[in-house]
């Protein structure tokens, strides 16, 4: 490190559509659900991250929880901003004379168009990012991995977040073939959540939908280790009496079943566009899940069981694109797939 390196901070964010991660210093100093609370009226950020989500569902007129990103791109600008704003304040703690200048590696999801990329990089900017590069979401996932992405050989990452799922087959630095569907862990949760309501009559929020999920959640309908069913609490539909309804986990699967078999279609499709000779590389070496919809029990088994390839579940799901996003911070100068 350099005298002058107070000068410059160097941090790599993963901004999702359900988790933003900020890596500094090769430790993650920032892992927030991706949701602000502003006052409605002069717009004024209230809370962001963990304690905006904490009011998610259950304010009143004066204030209103926003979850900047949909389907893994920016649908709201100015929340956007604040949010990476404040959550770049979260590892600044003590306030200095000047602030540093920041050099960035943020990632983007591999099906963005020029206005999302765009979008990514002005409010990174705005946020107070004076070097910004950006970095694939599947490129980033597989170098969080472990994977030798340079190398002259074929690997496969699925990433499963919350709003899209990127499958894409990297070879020597560069996506050769990808696909990017809206079907992933947020959509699962709206599964689960109309379920609910459908065959058990019961309404219930977004984050008790979520809970179930993570509870309950499988991809078989028979799975070694099975979990205890999960009670439920809410308002009939009907009467607007309390219930309690154990869920088990294979009416989970069940309900699942369909988003994950869109999941399963899309995996082929790429499979299908890949070249054989990193077609036999995949088939070797397994495909490699990432992201916190990958967590889903039973999945990797299922993926496996339909598409005759293994599959690996990444070591820590939730953190693998932060991770590689962290790694590719630090070899900005060498790696040839950053964007600037
Ligand atoms: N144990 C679990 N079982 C099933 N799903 C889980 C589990 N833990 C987290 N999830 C789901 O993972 C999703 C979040 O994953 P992740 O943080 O990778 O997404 P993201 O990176 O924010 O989204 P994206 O990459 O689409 O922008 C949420 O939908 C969450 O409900
Ligand atoms: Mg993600």
């Amino acid at each position: 490190m350099g005298i002058f390196s107070f000068l410059t901070q160097e941090i790599a964010i993963d901004l999702g559509t359900a988790n933003t991660i900020i890596i500094h210093n090769d430790k993650i100093v920032v892992d927030e659900p991706s949701i602000v609370a502003v006052d409605r009226s002069s717009g004024k950020l209230i809370a962001i991250g963990e304690k905006a989500r904490q009011m998610h569902g259950k304010t009143h007129e004066n204030i209103r929880t926003i979850r900047p990103l949909r389907d893994g791109v920016i649908a709201d600008f100015n929340a956007a901003e604040q949010m990476i704003r404040g959550m770049i304040k979260m590892i600044n703690k003590r306030p200095g004379l000047f602030s540093p200048t920041l050099k960035m590696v943020v990632c983007i999801p591999s099906g963005s168009t020029e206005v999302e990329v765009r979008a990514v990089r002005d409010s990174s900017e705005h946020a107070g990012g004076r070097d910004v590069y950006l970095i694939y979401e599947p490129m980033a996932a597989a170098i969080g991995i472990g994977l030798d992405v340079e190398a002259p050989e074929g690997c496969m990452v699925v990433d499963i977040g919350g709003g899209t799922t990127e499958i894409a087959v990297i070879a020597l630095g560069g996506i050769v073939c990808n696909k990017s569907i809206r079907t992933a862990g947020d959509g699962f949760t709206a599964d689960v959540q109309s379920y609910m309501r459908h065959q058990h009559n019961i309404k219930i929020g977004e984050r008790t939908a979520e809970d179930i999920k993570i509870n309950v959640g499988a991809a078989l309908p028979s799975i070694e280790d099975p979990p205890a069913d999960y009670v439920v609490r809410g308002p009939n539909l009907m009467t607007a009496m309390p219930v309690e309804i154990p869920v088990s986990y294979q009416e989970i699967a069940h309900c699942l079943d369909k988003s994950i078999s869109k999941v399963e279609t899309a995996i082929l499709s790429v499979l299908e566009q890949t070249p054989p000779e990193l077609y036999a590389d995949i088939v070797a070496k397994g495909i490699f899940l990432a992201g916190g919809g990958a967590l889903l029990r039973g999945l990797p088994k299922r993926l496996s069981d339909k598409i005759s390839i293994p599959f690996h579940l990444a070591e820590d799901p939730l953190h693998a694109v932060a991770r590689g996003t962290g790694v590719a911070l630090k070899n900005s100068d060498k790696f040839s797939f950053l964007m600037r």
